[in-house]
């Protein structure tokens, strides 16, 4: 079966009780957004944020960009409801917060498949607990059946930190072991998987520093808290002009007559096989998808 890619470089939390950022959304570049209902919206706004969901998706026709919806943790007192506001809305996704068993995106998907959700409504799930990462592998191996609608991991790194106890670095050094696994997992299961936020949207620099080494790890993206940070997330994940090039390279060199049937060849003094043009293959797809 071919993947067919769908970029998910930029994906931008937005707080569905927020009227001012939603209305910035049709301008954003963004390839994702997130519309919250959990951590961004206090309690005594949670059923107005909710009863405000069915308009933000009533004028999406058009738009590039996917569409997913936040609900609060299943086993809170707004998950139930939430999850219903959510399927009526036929988002592109819908994210789970707190998952810490596969168990947590099964009973969401039977909610989805009773409810007559459309296929095309998949499952995000938060990695954001110490159990999580514990269970990851079987969680992860849900995204190879496709009635789970499982698609992508997003890191919450914020309650990772909180609920572990370990320091915050600017290097990250204590969070990147666990975001090495939630990328193997996701590999694994063939699933997206997405950085945790930079919650200090004002230093650029750290920014772009952050997502070179979120790319450099395998993620396919970043969550973003902050418009400002949309067009360095997108640069990041994108493929560079110099890995176009060798891609480019690779290919063109397997279709030299001389190499047809080869399965090893030598380009400017290395070892090129034929999964390297795989790979060669698959970025080409994702920057001609991207330019689409
Ligand atoms: N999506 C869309 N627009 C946003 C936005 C977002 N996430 N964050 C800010 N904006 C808009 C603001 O409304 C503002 O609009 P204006 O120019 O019309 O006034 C503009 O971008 C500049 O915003 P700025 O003044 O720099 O920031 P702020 O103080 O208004 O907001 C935050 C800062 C952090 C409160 C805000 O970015 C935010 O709520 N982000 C999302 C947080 C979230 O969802 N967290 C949960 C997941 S971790
Ligand atoms: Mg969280």
């Amino acid at each position: 079966m071919t993947q067919i890619y769908r970029p998910r470089r930029s994906v931008l939390y937005v707080p569905a009780s927020n009227g001012k950022a939603l209305a910035k959304l049709p301008a954003l570049a963004c390839d994702a957004v997130i519309i919250d209902l959990e951590n961004a919206v206090a309690p005594a706004d949670k059923i107005a944020a909710r009863e405000k969901l069915a308009g933000i998706f009533a004028d999406r026709a058009g738009r590039r960009c996917e569409m997913v919806v936040r609900v609060n943790a299943l086993a809170s007192e707004w998950g139930a409801d939430d999850l219903m506001a959510a399927v009526r809305c036929e988002p592109d996704g819908i994210l789970l917060p707190k998952v810490d068993t596969p168990r947590d995106i099964l009973e969401a998907g039977d909610v989805l498949d009773d409810n007559f959700a459309p296929d095309e409504v998949k499952l995000w799930a938060m990695i954001e607990t110490p159990k999580a990462l514990l269970n990851i592998g079987a969680i992860a191996e849900l995204g190879r059946d496709p009635a789970s609608r499982l698609s992508c991991f997003v890191a919450g790194t914020n309650d990772l930190v909180k609920d572990t106890g370990i320091l915050a670095t600017p290097d990250r050094r204590y969070l990147v072991p666990w975001l090495m696994q939630m990328v193997l997992a996701a590999r694994a299961g063939g699933l997206d998987v997405l950085d945790g936020v930079s919650n200090d949207f004002r230093d650029s620099d750290a920014f772009a520093r952050e997502c070179a080494e979120a790319a450099a790890m395998g993620f396919d993206g970043k969550s973003l808290i902050h418009p400002a940070q949309i067009e360095a997330a997108n640069r990041a994940f994108a493929p560079s002009p110099e890995a176009l090039a060798e891609a480019r390279a690779v290919k063109d060199a397997f279709s030299l007559a001389e190499n047809t049937g080869k399965d090893v060849i030598a380009l400017n003094g290395r070892m090129v096989e034929r999964l390297h043009l795989a790979q060669a293959e698959k970025l080409l797809a994702k920057a001609a998808a991207i330019s689409a």
